[in-house]
């Protein structure tokens, strides 16, 4: 007896789907909840979502590598973000050996990073603009404020034999560096994340060079700020602190600008506590950072994600998160941006604050 053709393609897929879905799941569902979190430092949920998304794009395998399926990709690099290092026993587990992990963890952080711009967006739309504002006003009563800037680094290791890189990697703590350009809402989310350069670059300098600086620089979101710490220049959207406070409304605007300050290190801090990979990425070549790039990017993405399903924080360590290098003080202040800063101090800190909503856990 022959079936029609339909209703054999039908069972077909179904078997075909059953065993996909098998061999998909099979990888995450041998752990449980906390053996996740302990691998990955996320959450199922979130684990899941993120391999969901990652399987419809990775495409193609590895060079070199056994056959895998794109969740065991995926497990292999969420493994190096979380420590840094891959764990053995889920390299034996996958049948894998330490020298799969590079081309793996490549071609992942390619991937996740290309979907920067669907899970890192910058507030574009009126709305979201003045929600951002009026949060960060809450906080800290400065108004019309779009996000915080800063440019933290991340320790990477240099040959020292390969002296032309060797100097420009040092960062102005004294270590070998690479630094990138975040900017973060007064939530913790990270609204934007660009470039990867050497450690001795200066932050005024990745500023200027930047899209979004240059973006923003151009008046293409309207009249915001951007709060930013003492190495940038105060622009027309560029706001710094006081150099040197003469009086209480100056104080009072020193303090408000620290606070919501200290929510990007907060933010930063809390992005290198998940993806520990961030406390050291390894070797760098000037000449190919885009590795190095890719894997920021990621864990921006997956932090972002992280917070959409609430995924808890790990415990505070001693994660060193600093500011870049400043610019040397010789760059020109357009004077307009300093008045502007002062009618601001006048207008909003003249007089002591009302209370301010207490800061929120980022
Ligand atoms: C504080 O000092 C600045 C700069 O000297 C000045 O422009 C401002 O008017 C002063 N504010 C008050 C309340 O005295």
């Amino acid at each position: 007896m022959a079936f029609p053709l339909t209703v054999l393609l039908a069972a077909y897929e179904d078997v075909i789907e059953k065993e996909l879905e098998s061999e998909f799941s099979s990888c995450f569902d041998e752990y449980d909840d906390d053996s996740l979190f302990s691998l990955f430092h996320l959450s199922r949920p979130c684990l899941m979502f993120v391999a969901d998304t990652m399987r419809a794009r990775l495409r193609g395998a590895p060079p070199n590598t056994p056959h895998l399926s794109a969740d065991a990709l995926v497990m292999v690099t969420l493994n190096y973000y979380a420590h840094g290092i891959s764990s053995a026993s889920l390299l034996t587990k996958l049948g894998l050996t330490h020298t799969h992990c590079p081309a793996i963890i490549s071609l992942v952080s390619g991937t996740i990073s290309e979907m920067t711009d669907k899970f890192v967006s910058f507030p574009e739309k009126e709305g979201a603009k003045s929600t951002v504002a009026s949060n960060v006003e809450a906080i800290c009563g400065i108004p019309n404020v779009l996000g915080i800037l800063a440019s933290p680094h991340f320790r990477v290791r240099v040959s020292p034999y390969d002296k032309e890189d060797y100097g420009t990697f040092f960062s102005p703590l004294g270590y070998t560096a690479v630094v990138s350009q975040i900017i973060c809402d007064s939530d913790g989310n990270i609204l934007n994340v660009e470039k990867c350069e050497v450690g001795s670059t200066p932050e005024q300098d990745m500023w200027a060079s930047s899209t979004k600086g240059k973006e923003i620089e151009k008046d293409m979101y309207g009249p915001y700020w951007l709060i930013a710490g003492k190495g940038y220049v105060q622009s027309k959207h560029i706001l710094t602190p006081v150099p040197d406070p003469s009086n209480e409304s100056e104080n009072r605007f020193n303090e408000a600008h620290a606070k919501i300050q200290g929510i990007m290190w907060a933010t930063l801090s809390s992005l290198m506590r998940r993806f520990k990979v961030l406390l050291q990425l390894g070797f760098a070549k000037e000449s190919s950072l885009d590795q190095k790039s890719n894997i920021i990017k990621a864990c921006c993405v997956l932090h972002n994600i992280a917070k959409k399903f609430s995924v808890p924080s790990l415990p505070v360590g001693s994660e060193p998160v600093y500011p870049g290098k400043q610019h040397s003080g010789t760059l020109e202040v357009n004077d307009e941006a300093l008045t502007a800063r002062q009618a601001l101090i006048n207008r909003v800190f003249s007089a002591p604050s009302n209370e301010l909503r207490t800061e929120q856990e980022v």
